[in-house]
This record gives C-alpha cells, sequence and structure tokens, in this order.
C-alpha cells in the first residue's frame, strides 16, 4: 500500500494533514491484554526472534488502538548481542548483558562483524508486518550513546558511572566504541529501510544525562555522521528523555522530526529549535493514570502549543508504563484524532 500520503509521513515532512497523527511509544507492551497473552507463551526474546509473532503483535497493537503508524515490535539491544555481548532480560530488573564494555581492551576485542547482517529475523518481521499493515511503520534503533550506556553498564543505570569514567579517562577508546556503534546502527536502520522501514527512530532515551558540553564532545559528532549515513527520503526521528538542555544540539546533529518529553513546554521546545523541524511529542505517560478530565485538559494543552502548524506528531514523552488503563490510551487517540480536525487551523 502506498504510504506516502499518510498523515503521519505528512508530519514528518512538514506537510499539513487533515487531522495531527499519533502513534505511542511502547504502543505494543504489557499494559496490553492482547501482548500479555502472547507473552504468556514466549519470553521477551523468543518473541523478538519469532518474525511471525512479532509482527503479529506489531500490527495487533496499532490496529486494536486505531493509531496513524505502527512500530516494529524488537528492542534496541538485539543488534548489540553479534557485537560478543551476552544479553537477557531478566523478569523484574530489564535487561542485562553479562559482559560489559569498560576497559579499552575490552573495546579492542570486539569481533569485527557486521551486526546488522545477524539479525535477520527483525527484517522478516518487518516484511510480515508490512503485508498486514494499513498505516505506515516504523523501525528504530537504540542510538549510540543510549546502546554504549548499556554495553558498558551491562544494564539500566541511575548515574552512568562506568560510562561517564571511560568517556572522560579513556576518550579514544570512547570514540573507538562511539565509531563501532554508530556504523552498526547506519547498517542495521538502512537494512529496516530495505525492508520496508517507512520512517526511523533513533532512540537516545538516556542521553539526557549529559551536559551540553560533553554531549557537543562525546555524542554529537557521531550522531551527526549517523543521521546523514541514513537512506535519503527516509524521515529520521531523533527521540531523547530530559533533553530540555540538549535541544539545539541535538538538532543541530540532524533528524527530520525532534521528539520532546513532557518536562518542556511544546511551543517553547519547537521555538528553541525551529519550525524548520518536526516535532514528535510531548504528554506525559502518567497522565494516563489520572482522570478522563485532566488527560483533556492536558492534550489540548499540547495541541494548543502545536498551533495547527505542519509538522506535529502526537506521541507521549516516553513509553507507555505498564499498567495504564486501556480504556484512557483509546480515549487519548479518540481525543487527539477529533480535537485536532476541529481546531481552527484553516486547512
Ligand atoms: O514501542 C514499541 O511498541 C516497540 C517495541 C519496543 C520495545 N523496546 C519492546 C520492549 C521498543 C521501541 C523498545 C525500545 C527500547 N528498549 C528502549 C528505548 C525506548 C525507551 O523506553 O527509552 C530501551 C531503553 C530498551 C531497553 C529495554 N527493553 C528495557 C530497559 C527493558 C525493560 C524495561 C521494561 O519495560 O520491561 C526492555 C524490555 C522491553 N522492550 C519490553 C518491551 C515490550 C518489556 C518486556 C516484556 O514483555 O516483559
Amino acid at each position: 500500500m502506498d504510504m506516502i500520503e499518510s498523515p503521519f509521513l505528512k508530519a514528518c515532512r512538514r506537510e499539513a494533514a487533515s487531522f495531527t497523527p499519533i502513534w505511542l511509544m511502547r504502543q505494543a507492551g504489557r499494559y496490553m491484554p492482547e501482548y500479555r497473552a502472547v507473552r504468556s507463551r514466549m519470553s521477551f526474546l523468543e518473541l523478538c526472534r519469532d518474525s511471525d509473532a512479532a509482527a503479529e503483535v506489531t500490527v495487533t497493537a496499532a490496529e486494536r488502538l486505531g493509531v496513524d503508524a505502527a512500530i516494529i515490535f524488537a528492542d534496541i539491544l538485539l543488534v548489540v548481542e553479534p557485537l560478543g555481548i551476552r544479553l537477557e532480560f531478566s523478569q523484574n530488573d530489564g535487561p542485562v548483558l553479562h559482559n560489559p564494555i569498560r576497559t579499552p581492551a575490552d573495546v579492542a576485542q570486539i569481533p569485527e562483524v557486521d551486526a546488522a547482517a545477524e539479525v535477520g529475523y527483525v527484517y522478516e518481521s518487518i516484511r510480515k508486518a508490512n503485508a498486514a499493515l494499513k498505516v505506515p511503520l516504523i523501525g528504530f534503533s537504540g542510538a549510540p550513546f543510549t546502546l554504549a550506556s548499556y554495553v558498558i553498564e551491562g544494564g539500566s543505570s541511575k548515574n552512568y558511572i562506568h560510562t561517564k569514567s571511560l568517556m572522560y579517562q579513556e576518550p579514544d577508546a570512547w570514540h573507538a566504541l562511539m565509531r563501532v556503534l554508530t556504523r552498526t546502527v547506519v547498517a542495521y536502520l538502512n537494512r529496516q529501510i530495505d525492508a520496508g522501514a517507512h520512517a526511523v527512530q533513533l532512540f537516545d532515551s538516556w542521553v539526557g544525562c549529559l551536559s551540553p558540553f560533553d554531549y557537543e564532545q562525546y555524542v554529537q559528532p557521531h550522531m551527526r555522521e549517523l543521521i546523514h549515513a541514513i537512506t535519503p527520503g527516509i524521515p529520521v526521528i531523533h527521540f531523547g528523555t530530559g533533553t530540555n538542555g540538549l535541544l539545539e544540539l541535538q538538532r543541530a546533529a540532524g533528524g527530520d522530526v525532534i521528539g520532546l518529553d513532557w518536562r518542556i513546554d511544546l511551543a517553547q521546545g519547537w521555538q528553541r529549535i525551529g519550525h524548520d523541524v518536526a516535532v514528535q511529542g510531548n504528554l506525559d505517560p502518567v497522565t494516563l493514570f489520572g482522570t478522563r478530565e485532566n488527560l483533556r485538559r492536558q492534550t489540548k494543552n499540547i495541541l494548543d502549543a502545536a498551533a495547527g502548524r505542519p509538522g506535529h506528531i502526537f506521541n507521549l514523552g516516553h513509553g507507555i508504563l505498564p499498567g495504564t488503563p486501556v480504556d484512557n490510551v483509546l480515549a487519548l487517540i479518540d481525543m487527539v484524532h477529533e480535537m485536532s480536525a476541529s481546531s481552527s487551523r484553516g486547512s
């Protein structure tokens, strides 16, 4: 199906659409009974590697919700496994990477493999999902900094002490690791595009832990190179959280759409990065646990801040949380569609 005129891809290109498109990060996840039913039959990693099941989960979430884009079901950590990382998802602690990379010797020992070539199941999932989807499909990858934080810390982190220690103590090894990850992510995203992804999102979820100075020094050059190497004509969504101090630098690194989280007013964030780029965001995911009335007020605030300007993709500022009431998610999607279609946007 030709997706080029879909509201989501129009918004990526900052073209006027008849309503504001919406999709939700982690829209296929544990808050959804259909997802939990599939997960009761297989582990998370089994699900990621089973392209029929991953495609099914992708399509079911998009159809059940009536969102304007799907995102392929996978995980940002899958592509680091072929780099020699032993990956596990524990029930309560999230991802565990058993042999973290912490020293220049560790970096030097990373095998010279084309890691993106080793995760063919992701491209299979994309092909299978696309065959059933009526909306565009987003491919994604972790951004190099966020991936580096996982392979260095060995899991999630609060203070990123190992990550920043490598950065500060061994800058050459840091940059060497970032080059390996950048090369890997470029190949990974371009293969997803070859398989049929209509847009790609870079999750730099934890980059907000950096000062602007450190971002500029240790991350931005790699992001710039990465984004410029993505297949031309395919929109790139550049996402992070806690990035209030980094927005201009992220925007300068590149991307057609910049992610904004709820800690910044959308109108202010958009003003700062310029209206010549699209934005995605920025509802607090926890709003979905509150009253319907509050949800409506907060949603209207965001649509008012976007002011009907072409190039706004409605989303949460970060992923949907487990335990989120599905009814509220459905209500949000209706609200965005109804309120944006009826607002005075003069189109
Ligand atoms: O958005 C979608 O619906 C697509 C699927 C998707 C998943 N992970 C599935 C998943 C996407 C886009 C991701 C990206 C991802 N993975 C990120 C970036 C997004 C973000 O939240 O900032 C990160 C940091 C990861 C790493 C990761 N994967 C963590 C920290 C965890 C554990 C936390 C948790 O929610 O359990 C995961 C596991 C994970 N990835 C789950 C899902 C649905 C839950 C696993 C389960 O079913 O038990």
